[in-house]
């Protein structure tokens, strides 16, 4: 059987052969034409005066787009339009595009990009968050969710702490950059290709600029050379300013950011700071919580309304909260645009309550795993969300059992503790954390996808769904379901680009859910054209359903037996079609934002992971010895891809939370623009000694795709062991009982400030 089954990425020979055709291969026509952005410098301010007349006389310059060029709305955002393709008088952040220019070639449009006279006037500019909570700057009305009663429950409790959570941000650095191409049809069409997780934003933003219907405008993604979250809403600001390029000249116009510009002008992950307090019992057991959760969203909305809301969510992580008050406050600053970013708020919610628990150990003198595993959800009571969720199918509290004997915990916390009372210099520090991701996009609407399938009288299959592949392995789980439910082999099944005109209508691939919502959407198209040729095999030869059987590229048909595209031909002569659309919505979900209740989530995923750090004292350095992982995908549909996820994302979250940092100067600038200042984990930053395994025998409890789980997001929290054991090697450099406020990412810099305090 094709699903359930390790199988390579369908583009894997074609990625390491340098053959896959991605944005920037793809062959121009010979009148083409490349752009490149004109930005602001400065972080808030009026323009009192843009000449291009340098630019315009630049060798090889065709055409410059300015807002008057935009023949229909100056925006590219999605929920609140609050973003415009080209600032128009005001900019509010250094790096926002004022004008782009469409010339001979990339490095001509850069170079005439650079001779604009731009004259700025500055405004006082907000840029953190205490400064925009002190000023009350906000993209977004505030929320807060409550339950039980924190206040009175706070002020009884025995014990109380109070503390504050820095958790930074962080950049994509997605391989391959922000790219568009965009080419003109007759009629007022427009081809554009996007490097973009969500096509259906992209066509309808571009719509919107040109001014013209959305079945005019066709938006085509083969593959990104990753996405995570940044090319959700932020590629239509790249495909627009293409489309009016290519409008305004009449030419195909190639649009792509150099890591530098890309890094300046488009969206990370939101920075938070969390002001908390705790009353807890003498054994660790958490009685009230109330949580002030403030994220830095840049100028505008963009996604910042449901990053905020995950957030919201997800600082229960794993842990019952009886009575509680989380108020989040979505900043705005002159920065740029916060955006969705692996998670989506979820990583830095579930640093809060970490983080929480953690000083409560060591408040208590106690080993943070007992706290945490005190505080977990139950099964069948202490198991409703703080929204009001049951946790049905809590498979935690058997991930960490099972990972803490697996990995050795109790004698390595004595041996680690034995280490630290013989060195003085390096110190080493364990953690084990769990994690509890919910499943689904919070906001209903976007739960469902679309498919369409074409099956062909030579027996092959041509498959497109709405979903987008990143390098996820999307495509290839989406194949081997359609394989599956047509006994075919993995290779009869084909897909290519995601095409708005094929799949109209789609939700981002995003929130985790693309093999969830698009697996299914498939999956109801194979069903349809199944059942159509099981009905002329059943005609044809007198043979009841269930005697018709499709497995190994073959139809059995009672006695007889034959291959898949001779019942394929046969049905073209008999003309049964051949094609057919799927779709699929989310069953059993429902969350009213008014009324701040329902089922957001259709499942949770889990996880665990436990981390050895060692810290240098001198340097503050630190380095990930050992991580061992358990993490449930439900019923797997392809390991190896999943095992790949769990790998990746653990690491991009190692990445977030030990090295990348961002960072602004005094006037609003991003300094960490490139590699140069801006640290990614390699390949060398994975642990000499990994253990990752998948949690066995765990169908998932709801009717999922096969019962597998999604799997794209949750890894990357596994990471927070990293970040608690680092904090816990920091402790043991002070007295018994310190509290070590670590803010993330925990840099040697940052590390060794902590420690010298
Ligand atoms: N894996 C790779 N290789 N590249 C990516 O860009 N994006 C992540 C995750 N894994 C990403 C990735 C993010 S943010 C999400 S939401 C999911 O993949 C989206 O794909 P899925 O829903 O198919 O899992
Ligand atoms: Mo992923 S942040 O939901 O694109």
């Amino acid at each position: 059987m094709p699903s359930g089954t390790s199988q390579s990425h369908d583009s894997a020979p074609l990625h390491v052969s340098g053959r896959a055709q991605y944005c920037d291969d793809i062959a121009l026509p010979a009148n083409a034409l490349h752009a490149a952005f004109g930005l602001s410098r400065v972080a808030h301010g009026r323009v009192t005066s843009l000449d291009l007349a340098a630019v315009m006389e630049s060798p090889g310059v065709a055409a410059i787009a300015l807002p008057a060029d935009i023949p229909g709305e100056n925006n590219y955002g999605g929920a609140v339009h609050d973003d415009p393709i080209f600032a128009d008088g005001l900019v509010q952040y250094a790096g926002q595009p004022l004008f782009a220019v469409a010339a001979t070639s990339m490095r001509a449009a850069r170079r005439a990009a650079q001779r604009a006279k731009i004259v700025i006037e500055p405004l006082p500019a907000i840029l953190d968050i205490r400064a925009a909570l002190a000023a009350e700057s906000f993209v977004l009305p505030s929320h807060t969710m409550r339950r039980g009663d924190p206040r009175a429950r706070l002020r009884e409790a025995p014990r109380r702490l109070t503390t504050t959570v820095v958790i930074g941000g962080q950049d994509h650095f997605y391989l391959e950059g922000h790219i568009a191409v965009a080419v003109p049809q007759e009629d007022g069409a427009m081809l554009v290709h996007s490097s973009t997780q969500h096509p259906t934003e992209v066509q309808n933003i571009v719509a919107h600029a040109l001014k013209e219907p959305a079945n005019r405008i066709v938006v085509q993604c083969r593959r990104m050379g990753g996405g995570f979250g940044g090319k959700e809403s932020q590629a239509a600001l790249i495909a627009a300013a293409a489309a009016v390029l290519a409008r305004k000249s009449g030419r195909p116009v190639k649009l792509r950011l150099d890591r530098d510009a890309d890094m300046l002008m488009t969206g990370k992950r939101h920075d938070f700071i969390a002001d908390c307090e705790a009353g807890f019992d003498d054994d660790g057991r958490l009685l009230a919580l109330s949580v002030m959760l403030a994220s830095r969203c840049g100028y505008s909305a963009d996604l910042s309304g449901p990053v905020n809301d995950r957030a919201m969510f997800h600082v229960d992580n794993a842990y019952f909260l009886e009575n509680v008050e989380i108020t989040s406050h979505r900043c705005k600053t002159h920065t740029v645009s916060n955006t969705a970013f692996r998670g989506f708020g979820g990583p830095q919610g579930m640093m809060v309550i970490e983080a929480l628990l953690d000083d409560i150990a060591r408040t208590l003198g106690r080993d943070p795993l007992d706290i945490r595993r005190i505080n977990l959800y139950g099964l069948g009571e202490r198991n409703v969300t703080h929204y009001g969720q049951i946790v049905k199918g809590n498979l935690l509290p058997g991930i960490v059992d099972k990972l803490e004997h697996s990995s050795d915990y109790r004698r390595r916390r004595e041996a680690v503790s034995r280490w630290n009372a013989a060195h003085p210099i390096i110190k080493r520090g364990l953690a084990l954390t769990p994690v509890k991701f919910g499943i689904s996009f919070t906001s209903t609407l976007f739960n469902q996808a679309g498919a369409l399938l074409q099956v062909y009288t030579d027996g092959t299959v041509l498959l497109n769904h709405g979903g987008t592949e990143m390098g996820q392995g999307l495509h290839v789980k989406v194949a081997q379901v359609v394989a599956t439910e047509l006994g075919l082999p993995l290779s009869a099944i084909r897909i290519t680009a995601t095409d708005t005109s094929k799949v109209p209508n789609t939700s981002a691939t995003a929130a985790s859910s693309g093999s969830d919502l698009n697996g299914k959407a498939a999956q109801a198209a194979a069903v349809t054209i199944r059942q159509r040729l099981v009905d002329l095999a059943c005609d044809t030869y007198g043979v009841a359903p269930r005697d018709v059987r499709f497995a190994d590229g073959q139809v059995q048909i009672g006695e007889e037996r034959q291959p898949f595209a001779a019942l394929a031909r046969a049905a073209h002569e008999a003309r049964v079609p051949l094609s057919a659309t799927g779709f699929y919505r989310t069953p059993d979900i429902n969350w009213n934002k008014q009324t701040q209740s329902g089922v957001p989530f259709y499942y949770f995923a889990y996880g665990a992971a436990v981390a050895e750090v060692a810290v240098d004292t001198l340097t503050g350095e630190s380095q990930l010895l050992r991580v061992d992982i358990l993490h449930d995908v439900g019923r797997s549909l392809n390991p190896a891809i999943d095992l790949g996820q769990i790998e990746g994302g653990f690491l991009q979250g190692v990445g977030w939370l030990t090295s990348e940092e961002l960072y602004w100067d005094g006037a609003g600038e991003l300094r960490t623009h490139a590699p140069s200042t801006y640290k990614i984990p390699t390949a060398r930053d994975w642990p000499a000694a990994a253990r990752v395994e998948l949690l066995p025998a765990a169908p998932n409890a709801v009717d999922s795709i096969y019962r597998s789980k999604a799997v794209g997001e949750p890894p990357l929290m596994l990471a927070l062991s990293v970040f608690h054991a680092i904090r816990d090697a920091c402790a043991a450099c002070g007295p018994r009982g310190c509290l070590p406020h670590l803010p993330s990412p925990a840099t040697p810099e940052t590390v060794l400030r902590l420690i010298d305090a």
